[in-house]
């Protein structure tokens, strides 16, 4: 398997329960997984630990053989605020991602290009971050990470700081692109309507210890329509099983409290 993750479990020093606990899961490369759960299941300890920024307390993550033991540009991660560089340019910002990658300048600027193509903003390259609305902003950070050209790519609510709007026509471009390049996603998301939209499977978490509950492979061709009656099928099953999760884990809050 691609992305081995076994047995895995996460105590912080604060809390009394596991963040993240006994988390086995399997992800094939070019799969497309979402995870959804109630607000500190783990959802983001899950993906920093793949990412490499957090260790288990428990357990092992392979990606491709190796063990993950630290971050690494074989896993590239995106987070819900575009993080920029907001001095540089949207090139700038572009490039500087792809230093690591020890190429000629040519190869770089070519590259970069290439990917602010891809995300529709080739226009604005020499564009200042601040110059940039927030849909933007997330597409740069989305050229940079595709540019880095890892074995995955991590998002961490990538389009939460957005409005409706925007994420309606962002989704479409990311899921077109995905449908380009086939990259192996893990997303985890709030929204389950777009973890049916994007997802392959969709990884549902329970909180306290944060555990995997369910994992539910979507069946439907891309790509796809929210409004198509197989889409709303999924989204309605899964939404249950997370607002049980949501309402069991501020239960148990308020009995803790
Ligand atoms: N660095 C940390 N130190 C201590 N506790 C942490 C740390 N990071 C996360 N936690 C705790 O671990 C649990 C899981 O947090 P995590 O951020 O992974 O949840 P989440 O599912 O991503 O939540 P959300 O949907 O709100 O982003 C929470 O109880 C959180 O308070
Ligand atoms: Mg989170």
């Amino acid at each position: 398997m691609f992305l081995e993750i076994r047995g895995v479990s996460k105590k912080f020093d604060n809390t009394a329960w596991e963040a993240v606990s006994d988390i086995d899961l399997t992800i094939k490369e070019g799969e497309f997984i979402c995870l959804v759960g109630p607000s500190g299941c783990g959802k983001s300890t899950l993906l920093n630990m793949v990412a490499g920024l957090e260790m288990p307390t428990s357990g092992e993550i392979y990606l491709d053989g190796q063990k993950i033991t630290a971050p690494g540009a074989d896993r590239v991660m995106m987070f819900q605020d575009a993080a920029l560089f907001p001095w540089l340019t949207v090139l700038e910002n572009v490039r500087f991602g792809l230093r690591i990658m020890k190429k000629d300048p040519a190869w770089i600027e070519e590259t970069a290009m290439k990917y602010l193509d891809m995300v529709k903003l080739s226009k604005f390259a020499h564009y200042r971050v601040h110059e940039l609305s927030g849909g933007m902003k997330q597409r740069v950070s989305m050229a940079r990470a595709l540019a880095i050209d890892s074995k995955i790519l991590l998002m961490d609510e990538p389009f939460s700081a957005l409005d409706k709007q925007t994420i309606n026509k962002l989704r479409d471009e990311v899921a077109q692109i995905w449908e380009r390049t086939r990259k192996t996603v893990i997303m985890v998301t709030h929204s389950v309507e777009e973890a049916v939209f994007f997802g392959d499977r969709v990884v549902t978490m329970s909180a306290h210890p944060g555990r995997i509950r369910d994992i539910i492979p979507i069946e439907l061709k891309r790509p796809r329509h929210i409004d198509e009656i197989d889409f709303i099928t999924y989204r309605k099953a899964i939404l249950e099983e997370v607002r049980s999760e949501v309402d069991r884990s501020e239960e148990e809050e308020l009995g803790k409290a």
